[in-house]
């Protein structure tokens, strides 16, 4: 057969071309070779059976066949391209179910792995913006200043930090969550800017889970955040949500307002009644400082003044513009989701940034996506910029040092060109707002 691959009879290399189709993923690397045939129909015919054979790795090898001179061959690796990228979806979809009827998991350990395998496959953004496309720095072409004198160094939660970052908290309960907060960790140590974990209410539930969270070893001298639902808090003991603390030794606890993604899971918590007041019960007892974040749909004026006077100290406004948590939860339930509509609610970032200036200090995360939004963020009124999804997205591609030193070197860049050498002088940069 695979003499008759190079018959010079058209018909007889078609038919053998068809028979190794039989011969599964095989065959695949003698028709990837068959795409650069001289013979048009050859071309075509191996493009087509590509499509049937499928695989990622196929449409790469496909994708130039889009600008082959042959018309019916461009349809055809067209085709193929989309029936390959509709069974990868199909498997993806089965995957993901597969994960979720994993009845050995407790529902709270499968739900935070979930979570962090779709942001990573599949990105789960908003379609509307951050808004800090609008926002312009007025360029200083005289800012009397070198580079190297830029110092972003700052103090949060009492610690020094060498710029203004916050690797907002995202992970923790299940085992490969433990890699993933020490690889956050560490590398935030490494750059000497703050890290949170995410939520510890698996550890609650099941307290051996607790080395999931645990990071100190790595990271011993920067600042470190324990995280809890505001709704949790509702639900659990003091000595309990103390606990999350001081097991993991944080300098803060963030608690975590997320009640958009509760209600589109289906075993979502509705009620958030009581939540206010059991943050300020926290707030009063709790040893270290409570900072009070959203999840992506941001913070408005008047929850933040409610936070204030509850006693929380910091706000991560969380704004819309990044990781949609409604998206999440609707790609995780696929058709069992919750009421669908929801997937671009939430107040974007600037806007949320601008409404709570000045009520409490202020982290501005939510779709920050490099320094230059980071600094953006800072000379509209926040005091640190965070972030999520570009960080756990790095450190899967093992590229997160790497975005690190890029997010500091543009922050320090948009300092330089706005003639601004410390944090304070960055927070009075001029701007304009488009
Ligand atoms: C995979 C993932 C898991 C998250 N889990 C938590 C969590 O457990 N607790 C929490 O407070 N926020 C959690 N978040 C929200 C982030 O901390 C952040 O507020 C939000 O994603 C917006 O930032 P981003 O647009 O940079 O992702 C998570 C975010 C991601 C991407």
């Amino acid at each position: 057969m695979i003499k008759k691959l190079d018959d010079p009879k058209t018909l007889v290399r078609q038919e053998a071309y068809e028979d190794l189709l039989y011969f599964d993923e095989r065959a695949i690397p003698k028709l990837i070779k068959a795409l650069k045939n001289k013979n048009r129909r050859i071309r075509c015919y191996a493009a087509g059976l590509l499509g049937e054979l499928g695989g990622e790795h196929v449409i790469q090898s496909l994708t130039p066949i889009l600008n082959d001179k042959d018309k019916r061959t461009r349809e055809v690796a067209s085709e193929s391209i989309e029936s390959i990228k509709k069974t990868l979806k199909l498997k993806d979809q089965h995957t993901i179910k597969v994960s979720l009827q994993k009845k050995d998991m407790q529902q709270t350990e499968s739900r935070k792995k979930d979570h962090v395998e779709l942001v990573i496959a599949k990105g789960a953004q908003y379609a509307k913006t951050s808004g800090f496309e609008r926002v312009d720095f007025i360029h200083n072409a005289l800012p009397e200043i070198s580079l190297s004198s830029v110092d972003l160094s700052t103090k949060f939660l009492g610690k020094s930090i060498r710029y203004p970052l916050l690797i907002t908290g995202m992970t923790g309960g299940y085992s490969d969550a433990e890699k993933i907060n020490r690889g956050l960790a560490a590398a935030a140590q490494k750059h000497s800017i703050a890290f949170g974990v995410g939520s510890q209410r698996a550890m609650i539930e099941k307290p051996e889970l607790a080395k999931t969270y645990k990071v100190r070893d790595v990271a011993p001298d920067i600042p470190l955040l324990a995280n809890i639902g505001g709704f949790q808090l509702k639900k659990y003991s003091f000595g309990q949500i103390d606990s999350l603390v001081q097991t993991i030794e944080a300098d803060a606890l963030a608690v975590h307002l997320n009640p958009l993604q509760e209600v589109i899971q289906p075993e979502g918590d509705t009620d958030f009644t009581g939540v206010l007041g059991a943050i300020s019960a926290t707030c009063d007892k709790l040893s270290v400082p409570v900072l009070v974040k959203e999840t992506g749909a941001g913070i408005s004026q008047e929850t933040a003044i409610k936070l204030k006077e509850a006693g929380a100290k910091w706000l991560d406004v969380s704004g819309a513009g990044g990781t949609s948590w409604s998206k999440v939860e609707y790609l995780r339930y696929l058709k069992n989701a919750g009421v669908h509509g929801f997937e671009d609610w939430g107040i974007p970032t600037v806007e949320a940034i601008i409404q709570c200036r000045g009520v409490l200090p202020l982290i501005a995360s939510g779709g920050v996506r490099s320094g230059i939004d980071g600094a953006k963020a800072i000379a509209l009124g926040a005091d640190l910029c965070g972030a999520a999804y570009p960080f756990i997205k790095a450190l899967r591609a093992k590229s997160l040092e790497q975005s690190l030193g890029v997010f500091e070197k543009q922050m320090q860049i948009c300092a330089y060109l706005t003639g601004s050498k410390t944090i304070e002088e960055l927070k009075k940069a001029k701007m304009r707002i488009n």
